[in-house]
């Protein structure tokens, strides 16, 4: 028997608290300006005192419930994604399990940056398409406004709280998941990292005189990787999936910076109304993001049943992921489960064909681009010379 992972509930919670760009101007040296031009933040939303991981996954997830019409009680999994738990131990999957009630629930927590949620999502697919478990919960949470360093300009004004869930349970149509990739270059660990929150730097006086329990990172080095990846990794999705990328209705990215999602879109070659940006109104809210942006592309009904859509996250470890899934909240009608697969087999020579040229293409363009960078600026400074003369 083969068995199929569909999403069937989503929820979302974000603090009532607001955070503008106006508000971070009386913090720290910054501008309202330069924040909405470099990264297309304008506000994002802060936990109130009380208001942990623990209380939003929950808030998050009781809708997500409501949505599927499924008890608590009939969880057979739950996965939460964070780098901002309440504890290192337990896990705040275990706290959650236990407010919702879900009695017994298996639980988790995983930490894979802000491309925790993806990896979360696959992982529980992979419990459903076994037949192990029938459905599962996967969470993307944050509670990053207590670990950015509040005196540091270059992190502090990015990041945001709030929590995405969504429910998965198992279907014998063929929808759901599609294909996935999930990538990891640990090779740059320190470009995103809290230093000082683990064995190599136990909690001491040191520790916190020189800050090192606050997230750090290398803003450059963590662009040029997200501009890579994020095209490579959807094109490798895409053509895995046996679709093209004209196929895809939508991409929904993690919200870390709109200039990093309008190059890979660019690089992708497909327009503006097919990615889901939110990054505005939330900030980066790591991996709370994709779920976050995702259920407000329902909401905003920009995605629609028989719809396929392509998350895609980067992020600390360095790490990528993205998944292709078919969006079909109700169990799939007779007819269309008929029409699904057959359809779906006739298209697949042509698509990979296609979709493996096109993939060549964005990834040569994605490799190549760096480096006439520099040929770049130095056309633009010699036509400025030209012009001066
Ligand atoms: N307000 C005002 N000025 C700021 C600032 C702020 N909040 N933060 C940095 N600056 C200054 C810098 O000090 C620098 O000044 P200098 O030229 O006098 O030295 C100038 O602005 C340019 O800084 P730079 O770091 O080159 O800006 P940038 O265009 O690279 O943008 C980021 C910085 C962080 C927005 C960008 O690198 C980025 O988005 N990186 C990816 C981060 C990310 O996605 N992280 C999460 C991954 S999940």
């Amino acid at each position: 028997m083969t068995w199929y992972a569909r999403i069937t509930g989503w929820g979302k919670y974000v603090p009532g608290r607001v955070l503008t760009n106006f508000d971070l101007e009386k913090i720290v040296d910054t501008s309202d300006e330069w924040i909405r031009t470099r990264t297309g933040i304008r506000e994002r939303r802060i936990a109130a005192p009380g208001e942990t991981c623990c209380s939003m996954s929950v808030a998050a997830a009781q809708k997500a419930l409501e949505v599927a019409r499924l008890n608590p009680t009939d969880l057979e999994l739950i996965i939460v994604a964070t780098s901002s738990p309440d504890y290192l131990v337990p896990s705040v999957a275990s706290m959650v399990q236990d407010r919702l009630g879900a009695r017994g629930t298996p639980a988790f927590s995983l930490v894979a940056g802000c491309t925790g949620w993806v990896y979360a999502l696959v992982t529980a697919s992979q419990f459903i398409q076994t037949g192990a478990y029938r459905n599962a919960l996967v969470i993307g949470t944050e509670h990053l406004s207590v670990g950015v360093d509040w005196t540091d300009r270059t992190t502090c004004v990015l990041f945001g709280d709030g929590s995405g869930a969504v429910v998965l349970e198992a279907s014998e149509q063929p929808t759901g998941l599609m294909a996935f990739d999930l990538g990891s270059d640990g090779s740059d660990y320190d470009a995103l990292i809290f230093p000082g929150c683990g064995g190599v730097h136990p909690p001491s006086h040191e520790v916190i005189d020189q800050r090192l329990h606050y997230l750090r990172m290398d803003g450059h080095r963590v662009f040029k990787f997200a501009t890579r990846v994020m095209a490579d990794s959807v094109a490798k999705v895409v053509t895995a999936s046996g679709l093209t990328i004209d196929d895809i209705a939508l991409i929904i990215p993690h919200q870390a910076n709109d200039r990093i999602i309008e190059l890979a879109r660019r690089r992708l070659g497909v327009p503006p109304e097919k990615i889901m940006v939110n990054i505005d109104r939330y900030g980066n809210t790591s991996a709370a993001s994709i779920p976050l942006a995702f259920v407000e592309a329902i909401e905003e009904g920009r995605i629609k049943p028989g719809d396929r859509v392509v998350f895609v996250g980067f992020g600390a470890g360095l790490t990528w992921a993205s998944a292709v899934f078919h969006w079909e909240p109700q169990e799939p009608t007779a007819i269309a489960v008929a029409d699904w697969p057959i359809r779906e087999r006739l298209a697949q020579p042509i698509a990979r064909a296609r979709t493996a040229l096109w993939s060549a293409r964005v990834s040569l363009a994605t490799r190549i681009e760096p480096l006439l960078l520099p040929l770049y600026a130095f056309a633009g400074s010699y036509k400025k010379r030209r012009k001066k003369k």
